[in-house]
């Protein structure tokens, strides 16, 4: 099997990329602007890797995706500092970018493998998001944050309409919060720079106070990668057909916990077990902000975010494995160590 990668050195480009090398005979065409997160799949005779844009690299793309079975195009802006503060950069790459090539899909007849997101249920009121019967719930246009989560709903939408009308082979993935070694760049000082945990773990190793946006009783389900990446396996391994034409949320619903939990998690797992970084630990404060002044106008945050994984398990036969406990560990051991 030849797989195309194009985001390869992103946070899920680079684990799903080592993993295949590691774990299947198949071919890797990968693209990406930078390589600093896949130096140790750089040299393997299977990483085809070119480096690049994917908005200038068209005729790369077009003849890659001629030659390829699964197309995975990763490439994303997906932070929600950047939603508010450049939210055409979002639509253009998000959307725009990665409707050209979902088109060649549907032209090539390949099977794409898209990374929609937990976020297109925006502020929906359920207890469990559900693929098939939750509303997609988002704010007024000037609460520009939500740019991410309708772009990718819209291009959810075209993938669907393809896959019903002109026979495109799709699988739209919908992570949860997925988090692990490498996730963002923890020396990012800028607010809102990076997810959560990595803006956190960022914080703790400046020795600066931790920002709880509106007290951080929200909460969110944690999922380790690496869970993740077994989930995107099955998908493309496509065993009976199970994963073809089909929506998955990937989450981890067992570790649903408050922003502000975690906050406290981090710390007391660091002071315990990090003794380089135990004192400035120990120094670290929780301060409440309020999500305007943090994020800006623009912003709006959603509470409480589960997703049912139930297709995901009938179908892929997957389940989320690694606890939050070992995921952090894991997470802090790449970030401290
Ligand atoms: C994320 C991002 O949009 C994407 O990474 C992704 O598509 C999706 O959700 C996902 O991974 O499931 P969100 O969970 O809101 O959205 O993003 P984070 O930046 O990780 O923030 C989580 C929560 O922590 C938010 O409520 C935010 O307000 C809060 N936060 C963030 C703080 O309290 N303090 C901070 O310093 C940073």
């Amino acid at each position: 099997m030849n797989v195309l990668i194009l985001g390869a050195n992103g946070f899920i480009g680079s684990h799903l990329s080592e993993a295949i090398l590691a774990q299947t005979d198949w071919q890797i065409h990968a693209m990406d602007l930078a390589q600093d997160k896949i130096e140790t799949c750089l040299q393997h005779p299977r990483f085809h890797f070119v480096s690049g844009d994917i908005t200038k690299q068209k005729d790369w793309i077009r003849e890659r995706i001629q030659h390829c079975d699964v197309i995975l195009p990763l490439v994303a802006v997906a932070t929600p500092a950047l939603y508010v503060q450049d939210p055409l950069r979002v639509f253009e790459l998000d959307f725009e970018a990665n409707l050209e090539i979902v088109r060649q899909c549907a032209e090539y007849k390949k099977h794409v493998i898209f990374p929609s997101t937990s976020e297109v249920y925006g502020m929906c009121p359920d207890t469990e998001f559900d693929e098939e019967n939750s509303n997609l719930v988002t704010g007024p246009i000037n609460k520009e944050r939500w740019i991410y989560s309708t772009s990718k709903q819209l291009l959810d939408r075209v993938i669907y309409a393809y896959g019903k009308h002109k026979g495109l082979s799709y699988t739209l993935f919908r992570p949860f919060n997925w988090y692990g070694p490498r996730l963002d760049n923890v020396f990012n000082p800028k607010p809102g720079g990076s997810r959560v945990l990595t803006q956190f773990i960022g914080n703790i190793l400046r020795g600066e106070n931790i920002n709880l946006v509106n007290g951080g009783s929200q909460q969110r389900c944690f999922t380790y990668v690496g869970d993740g990446v077994d989930a995107l396996l099955r998908i493309i391994k496509n065993k009976n057909d199970s994963a073809r034409n089909k929506i998955f949320n990937i989450g981890n619903p067992s570790e649903n916990i408050s922003i502000r939990k975690l906050a406290e998690t981090l710390i007391s797992l660091i002071t315990q077990s990090y003794p380089n970084y135990a004192e400035r630990a120990k120094s670290v404060q929780l301060v409440d902000i309020d999500a305007q002044q943090y994020y800006g106008e623009g912003y709006q945050d959603v509470s409480l975010r589960v997703p049912l994984v139930r297709h995901a398990n009938e179908q892929l036969g997957w389940t989320p494995q690694v606890s939050m406990e070992t995921g952090l560990r894991a997470t802090l051991d790449f970030y401290l160590n």
